[in-house]
């Protein structure tokens, strides 16, 4: 039952992202409704243990690598701790990552270092006030720039910062926001916003492009290639001239997944938080590994879920089709994907 997760391109997958709660404490236009979701119930989401028992397979028999939890929003998980101790304890310790919106994150930081969090990155679309308020429907800013400055307090190098521009108007706050974050040392990354949203109201032609991204920041910056291999990133880097962090010149990054898709290179696999694998985020269909968990018995459990987990990576199509005429988003929206 050991060795890689392999689908039919050659692709191998060593990048496991866990939504841990389809839950969250902000309400992002570009993802949720103002009144939320019909959030999963309780007893649909993975326990501690269950959880635990997932990573631990996914790390010492299907070769993941790398482990990043995303929600929703991670944190408003109290067993978030436990869960990365438990995961770093493994003898095949892979590195552990956290994508948050930052709110919490001050009370909640030293004791994720310690339970063994590696990297985070931060999501943060704007840093004006109301413009803040006005895409999150919550008046936060403060506590998220205060969870920003304590990841980098606590050591995590870099921490980086993912905005969405959710519309054309905003793109000029761009260049401030960048401003920012070089003033403090942080690592921002622009997304192009894709068709997962709760309300299907994405349009092709009203998302801010990267092109458009680039051109905007190279008003205020002046932006050189970055020599570093991409590999499997999302993200493509530029160096921004001028200047630096403590680890060496300063960078932006760009996510540009609808106008330069990066499929070919994916090494990901995915968790929901009610037990479902997707080998894409836009997989049409998920495979259900909480009935295996919860019905098989315990000496079959480890290995149904490898088996599970090789089936659905084999199944993995090439790449996305949110260019193609007919698209069709999947049912479930981002914040129950896990992003
Ligand atoms: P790093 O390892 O730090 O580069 O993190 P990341 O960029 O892979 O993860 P993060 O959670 O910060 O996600 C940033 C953006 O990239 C989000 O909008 C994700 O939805 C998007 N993203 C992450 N993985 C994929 C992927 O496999 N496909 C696509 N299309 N987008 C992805
Ligand atoms: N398209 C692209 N990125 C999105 N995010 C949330 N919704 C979307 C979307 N529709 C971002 C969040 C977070 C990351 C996990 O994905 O802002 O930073
Ligand atoms: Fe991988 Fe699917 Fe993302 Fe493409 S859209 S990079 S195949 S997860």
């Amino acid at each position: 039952t050991h060795g890689p997760l392999r689908d039919t391109f050659g692709r191998v997958a060593k990048d496991l992202r866990v939504s841990v709660t389809d839950r969250c404490n902000l309400r992002c236009t570009y993802c949720m409704p103002a009144e939320g979701l019909d959030w999963m119930p309780a007893d649909a989401v993975l326990s501690t243990d269950e959880l635990i028992r997932v990573l631990t397979v996914a790390v010492r028999d299907l070769g993941i690598e790398r482990i990043r939890f995303t929600g929703g929003e991670p944190l408003l998980r109290r067993d978030l701790e436990q869960i990365i101790a438990a995961v770093s304890a493994l003898p095949q310790r892979p590195e552990i990552a956290m994508t948050t919106n930052g709110l919490g994150l001050t009370r909640r930081i030293d004791g994720l270092v310690d339970a063994g969090l590696n990297r985070i990155n931060i999501s943060l679309d704007t840093v004006d006030r109301e413009r803040f308020a006005e895409i999150t429907r919550r008046d936060r800013l403060d506590d998220v720039l205060a969870g920003l400055a304590a990841a980098k307090s606590a050591g995590l190098d870099p921490v980086k910062v993912n905005a969405v521009i959710p519309d054309r108007a905003d793109l000029d706050a761009v260049v401030d926001l960048l401003a920012y974050c070089l003033e403090h040392g942080y690592e921002l990354r622009i997304i192009e916003q894709m068709p997962l949203d709760a309300d299907h109201a994405w349009q092709r032609a009203r998302m801010v492009t990267a092109d458009e991204i680039l051109a905007t920041l190279r008003t205020r910056f002046t932006l050189l290639d970055d020599p570093a291999p991409r590999g499997s990133a999302p993200a493509a880097t530029w160096i921004v001239d001028g200047h630096r962090t403590a680890r060496g010149p300063a960078k932006v990054g760009v996510i540009a997944s609808v106008t330069r898709p990066f499929c070919g290179d994916c090494d990901r696999t995915r968790l929901t938080a009610d037990g479902s694998l997707r080998n894409c985020l836009f997989a049409s269909s998920e495979t259900d590994l909480r009935s295996a968990l919860r019905s098989l018995p315990d000496d079959e459990v480890d290995a149904a879920i490898a088996a599970l987990w090789r089936t659905d990576m084999w199944q993995k199509a090439t790449g996305h089709e949110v260019n193609v005429a007919g698209f069709q988003q999947p049912s479930r929206p981002m914040s129950a994907i896990g992003g």
